[in-house]
């Protein structure tokens, strides 16, 4: 009988090297997300290099202090990430900004983006963020933003384009955190 091997689900935060050393894992959600029809600003047939690209932006801003960011790993792979933007305007220092939740779809409906957020949330925190604003175009981010306690403003119709062009709407959330 051969042995199974069964790995945790680990939330990580991410430094910059991290990010770098995670590129192909972070990349791969991001591209497997646009391709699952996820409005997340990318348009159908976004290439893995392009995502890497993304990714590289991402290390560098995390390195400048500007991003928070986050993976969930098991075992080798990464199954989920989240980043915050924690650089704002000299008038808005106590508010971040939730973006790219994002959680391949393999793995999805295992609690990973609850877990995902409620890391986030703890260390946007401690970064000194007393308010978190967001928005996305999925419903089940929706619902999980809901159960979350966060505050739903309202939707933006026709505020962005699904991968494969068709006008989607957008919806708000903050939370006091
Ligand atoms: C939105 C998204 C991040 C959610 O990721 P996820 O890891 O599947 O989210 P969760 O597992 O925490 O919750 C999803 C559902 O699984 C359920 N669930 C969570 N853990 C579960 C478990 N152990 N057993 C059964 N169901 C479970 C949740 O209750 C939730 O149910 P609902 O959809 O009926 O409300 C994911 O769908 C995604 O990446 N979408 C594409 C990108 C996107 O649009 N991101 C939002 C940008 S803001």
């Amino acid at each position: 009988m051969g042995a199974t091997l069964v790995f945790m689900i680990e939330i990580r935060q991410l430094d910059g090297n991290d990010v770098w050393a995670q590129m192909e894992g972070l990349a791969g959600v991001l591209v497997d997300c646009v391709e699952g029809g996820a409005s997340v600003n990318f348009m159908q047939g976004y290439s893995l290099d392009e995502a890497t690209l993304f990714f590289e932006s991402v290390a560098d801003a995390v390195d400048r202090g500007e991003r928070l960011a986050f993976a969930a790993i098991e075992g080798e792979e990464v199954l989920g990430t989240v980043q915050v933007i924690v650089k704002m305007p000299p008038n808005q220092p106590h508010r971040g900004e939730v973006t790219k939740l994002l959680v391949r779809r393999a793995a999805r409906g295992r609690g990973v983006a609850q877990r995902l957020m409620e890391e986030a949330e703890t260390a946007a925190r401690v970064a000194g963020k007393s308010v978190l604003t967001l928005d996305t175009a999925s419903d089940t981010a929706e619902r999980l933003y809901a159960r979350m306690g966060w505050n739903r403003v309202g939707a933006i119709p026709e505020f962005c384009l699904l991968p494969d062009g068709t006008p989607c709407a957008t919806t708000i959330f903050w939370k006091a955190i």
